[in-house]
């Protein structure tokens, strides 16, 4: 029986055949330490892993390995990816919550680092500082992946891409994805990056004081125009959306900020609201995503406070545009497996 074609493809792009890029014994902290063709390779490498798990074809290229993961904030889709992930590779994983290491009250990250270094084959954090998980990675002596700090969320990038490059069949140069809402945070931050590195037009839409801060847009600039795209900036919400291929939008305060920072934030981010209204500036074909979770309702403990405490029953997106044809978010969060399993693969192999 003839081998279907994604198999052979995906064959020769797991030996590095097709696209001739290695990332054995890397870290991945930030896009920024990567270039276009090394994420490219990592988008194709995840489009391959995702027909191989549809189709039932066992990829247990790294048995006998095994990995940690670090949580000190809370997750779903991060900690389940690399879990899963890890699992379908053959690997072995371990799970340390917020509270069950020694990590940060008893044991510096330096010395942290060194003792899972000797047990593991690779390391997963998830954070607070941008500095830690560096730390972490200069300790280690194994490839250290960020799952997310205040500064980067580099792995939720590789997934949105996916799912942008899905719906517009693999063509995604020069289409134009704008960031609704706190650009200043770590998601906006970082699909900026994307969008310079893969010839995106990135649009960061918000008030002024929510705009992402100069260190990431003067590194940003001279990437975007090398591959002739655009980075704007803008408080108009029609200037913004107008055109646009894929509106994008997270919450308005992140873990980690404090309680203090909700009054003031719904205050200047309600015009900012993803709503139908706004949906139809962009182009007829244009997505909605989400890195998820999100306030799309009052279905949760915190949507039902903010909700009692400030009046408001959606945050960041109305639950219509959530529930849309339009809205992709749920192939978006699948797709954190896929790319995070290839991270893991081109990392570890
Ligand atoms: N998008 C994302 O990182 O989700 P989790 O916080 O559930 O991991
Ligand atoms: N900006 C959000 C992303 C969650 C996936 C946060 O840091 O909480």
């Amino acid at each position: 029986m003839a081998r279907p074609a994604y198999r052979v493809v995906a064959n020769l792009l797991l030996k590095g055949i097709i696209m001739p890029v290695s990332l054995s014994g890397r870290h991945f902290l930030r896009l920024l330490d990567f270039s276009t063709e090394e994420i490219e390779y990592l988008l194709k490498l995840s489009k391959n892993f995702k027909d191989m798990k549809r189709a039932g074809v066992p990829h247990r290229y790294l048995e006998g390995k095994n990995i940690v993961l670090l949580f000190q904030k809370t997750s779903t889709r991060t900690r389940c990816a690399f879990e899963v992930g890890a699992m379908d590779l053959g690997m072995g994983v371990t799970y340390l919550d917020p509270n069950s290491s020694q990590m940060g009250k008893k044991e510096s990250i330096e010395d942290t680092a060194r003792v899972l270094g000797r047990f593991y084959d690779g390391i997963e954090f998830r954070g607070f500082a941008q500095s830690d998980v560096e730390e972490l990675a200069a300790n280690a002596g194994v490839p250290v992946w960020n799952g997310l700090t205040t500064e980067w969320h580099p792995t939720q990038m590789l997934a949105d891409i996916l799912t942008v490059q899905e719906n517009f069949n693999y063509d995604i140069k020069g289409r134009t994805l704008v960031f609704m809402g706190d650009a200043k945070n770590n998601v906006a931050r970082s699909l900026m990056v994307v969008c310079a590195k893969l010839g995106m037009n990135f649009v960061a839409c918000g008030p002024k004081d929510c705009m992402p801060a100069d260190d990431v847009l003067d590194a940003c600039r001279p990437i975007a125009a090398e591959n002739g795209c655009t980075i704007t900036l803008t408080d108009d919400v029609k200037e913004g959306c107008t055109g646009a291929d894929v509106i994008y939008t997270d919450v308005w305060v992140s873990m980690g900020e404090p309680d203090e920072v909700w009054e003031p934030r719904i205050k200047s981010l309600e015009p900012y609201r993803v709503t139908s209204e706004l949906m139809a500036l962009a182009k007829p074909e244009a997505i909605f995503l989400h890195c998820l979770p999100s306030f799309h309702d009052t279905n949760t403990t915190i949507g039902a406070q903010k909700a009692e405490q400030f009046g408001i029953t959606e945050m960041e997106v109305t639950d219509e545009v959530f529930e849309s044809k339009q809205s992709k978010v749920f192939d978006e969060a699948e797709n954190r497996m896929h790319t995070i399993k290839a991270v893991m693969y081109a990392t570890l192999s």
